[in-house]
């Protein structure tokens, strides 16, 4: 098709230097959506959210390393070790609506995440390597990352998704 519209590599570059992203277009409107919406409040769904199935799998995840761990069964904790890191992503609006909850915070939200990530990296490392006090000293900087994202975040996600279980 001939593109009579067609613009030059650089005209492009300049117009998107001139846009802010698509993301930060969708994003500032579902905050904005969200932040102004009088009642917004009353109409966020109870339904359990993805990151309380995220979560749960995690816990199971982690269950299932602590019994490898006891059985030095090295090649599953190598196993394991990538489904601490790995993440079903939320779905766009709720991650939206995560994004909106944590505000200012979302900076220390992401370090606790990040700190989950690189520990269950390690573990799975030192799984590799059979060093097995390598693995529970990284296993247990895993368990102190859930614990403070829990303390920092936990009731106040629960209260304010009003999560049913
Ligand atoms: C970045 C923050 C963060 C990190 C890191 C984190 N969690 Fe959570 N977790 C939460 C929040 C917020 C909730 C409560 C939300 C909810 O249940 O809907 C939660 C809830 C849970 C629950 C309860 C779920 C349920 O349905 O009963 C379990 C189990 C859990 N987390 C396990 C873990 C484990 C294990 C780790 C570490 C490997 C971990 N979490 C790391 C934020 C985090």
């Amino acid at each position: 098709m001939v593109d009579r519209f067609s613009i030059s590599r650089r005209e492009q570059t300049v117009y998107r230097a001139k846009q802010p992203s698509i993301h930060a277009v969708a994003l500032a409107a579902a905050m904005m959506a969200l932040v102004t919406s009088p009642g917004s409040r009353a109409e966020e769904p109870t339904t359990p959210m993805v990151l309380g199935a995220v979560m749960k799998q995690l816990g199971r995840d982690m269950q299932a390393v602590t019994g490898a761990i006891s059985r030095e069964d090295w090649s599953r904790v190598e196993d394991l070790a990538p489904k601490l890191v790995r993440r079903d992503e939320p779905p766009f609006t709720e991650k939206m609506r995560i994004l909106a909850r944590l505000g200012t915070d979302l900076g220390k939200f992401r370090s606790f995440d990040t700190q989950v990530h690189d520990a269950a990296n390690s573990m799975g490392d030192a799984a590799m390597r059979g060093d097995g006090l390598a693995v529970i000293n990284a296993f247990a900087r895993v368990q102190q990352a859930c614990l403070g994202c829990h303390q920092g975040f936990r009731k106040s996600f629960m209260e304010h998704f009003q999560t049913k279980r």
